[in-house]
């Protein structure tokens, strides 16, 4: 119902003098209903415009824009009549189908056709709206009237149906085009990352001594003062501990120093078992300031090998075998006196430096040496507080440092660059 429109309508230059009473307009379109309208002008004019049976309206003026009526007093009645849009069920049927079609033609999307199609030919739909005046028709219209009726579904459907697979179309070939790949982009390049220098070094020592029957074991890098020291004959207060500044964490626990405990947590797990036949390769620390050939943080490989009749000639047979396989065939070792609280004798030992063949150079210091390990025959308190007995058993130890040797094979002459990380440095030991 709408009651406003056309008193507003008339205002202004050719302001009406009457008003209207009511207008009956369609809920959604003036062309599903017929139009009642009832003016009153001045208490003089009362139109009453009422649908006849065939659907004609005898006040309306189809084409035009107006009808207006002289008043009496010579005045006139301006009465802009949408009454031009009341329709026999003929037109309204054709002007349906020609607003369906035309919007229709303006749509793209399936839940708008969807919309429409409720819209015009739904059970509430405009066009049931309108066959529902049939009723009124003659028995000789209706027919017509009906067969015209289905010509009109049947040419919304198939617009309907047209629209519909267009707008499946757009919106597949829409989702296909955002989800497209482009295969003209260059692929993206997959970095394969390489081992450390030290770990390359580390399995290369390993798989050394795997070969001379050695097995690998391993130990904590957070190590009770008793493996790191007193088990290996370094009581508290020892000077010798001086040796190795030391990262405390509580009086009793610290950051192992080297990895010489992993002897005696071996030795214990053997249970007074022979041979032992170990390596214990892991990470070491020290209260060090770091520089070219210090670093507070670095890595050892300890040895050992306990049993009967083990002796210093087996330590250097061993160590000749490790030293030619890791620096090449012609490798000479020597063995310089020296002190360990948890060896005696106790032996430096140097390899013939590598990058002069034993000359003297920059690398050794012209010496023709390099110091790559500290060893020894196990000091039997060690073996004895290890469950060994040491009137029976001999054993060799061995530390060396992972870092210096692998400096020494590939020249690196800075040992920070195994602990800085610098890609540009660790990428080059990808093909080694
Ligand atoms: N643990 C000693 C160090 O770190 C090296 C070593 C190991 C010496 C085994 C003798 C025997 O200096």
């Amino acid at each position: 119902m709408e009651t406003s429109t056309w008193s507003e309508r008339s205002q202004g230059e050719n302001a009406v003098t009457g008003s209207i009473l009511e207008t009956v307009f369609p809920p959604n379109s003036l062309l599903s209903r017929p139009l009642n309208v009832k003016v009153r002008g001045s208490g003089i004019i009362s139109v009453i415009n009422e649908q006849d049976e065939s659907g004609f309206c005898p006040f309306s003026n189809k084409g035009g824009t107006a009808t207006s009526r002289p008043l009496p007093g010579g005045r006139f009645f301006y009465f802009l009549m949408r009454l031009k849009e009341v329709y026999t069920v003929r037109e309204r049927l054709e002007a349906l189908k020609a607003e369906a079609l035309e919007e229709l033609e303006q749509i793209g999307q399936t839940a708008q056709v969807q919309e429409l199609r409720v819209k015009y030919l739904g059970k509430k739909g405009l066009l049931t709206e309108i066959l529902r005046g049939m009723g009124k028709l003659s028995a000789e219209e209706r027919p017509v009237i009906g067969q015209l009726g289905n010509e009109v579904r049947s040419a919304i459907e198939s617009k309907l149906e047209e629209k519909k697979e267009a707008a499946e179309r757009a919106e597949i070939e829409a989702k296909l085009a955002s989800e497209s790949i482009d295969v003209t982009l260059p692929g993206r390049m997959v970095h394969v990352g390489n081992r450390h220098p030290l770990t390359l070094v580390t399995e290369q020592i390993e798989d050394i001594f795997l070969g001379m029957g050695f097995t690998v074991a391993e130990g904590p890098e957070i190590e009770t003062d008793y493996y790191n020291f007193e088990t290996l004959n370094l009581p508290k207060n020892h000077p010798a501990r001086d040796m190795q500044d030391s990262f405390y964490i509580t009086e009793e626990i610290l950051l192992r120093t080297h990895t010489s405990p992993v002897q005696v947590r071996t030795m214990e797990k053997m249970k007074g078992k022979v041979p032992v036949k170990v390596i214990c390769p892991g990470r070491v620390y020290r209260r060090d300031n770091d520089d070219a050939t210090h670093s507070h943080v670095f890595n050892q490989v300890e040895g050992l090998m306990v049993g009967e009749n083990v002796r210093m000639s087996d330590l250097k047979g061993v160590l000749l075998n490790f030293a030619r396989q890791m620096f090449g065939e012609g490798t000479e070792i020597r063995l310089r006196p020296s002190f360990f609280p948890f060896t005696e004798p106790s032996a430096e030992v140097d390899v013939s430096c590598s990058m002069c063949g034993g000359k003297g150079c920059r690398v050794c210091k012209h010496t023709g040496w390099l110091e790559i390990l500290g060893s020894g025959m196990v000091h039997p308190r060690v073996l004895e507080m290890a469950g060994y007995d040491p009137e029976k058993y001999t054993g060799f130890a061995f530390g060396m440092g992972i870092d210096r040797i692998a400096m020494l094979k590939y020249g690196i002459d800075d040992i920070r660059h195994f602990y800085t990380n610098d890609v540009r440095f660790l990428k080059q030991f990808n093909r080694v």
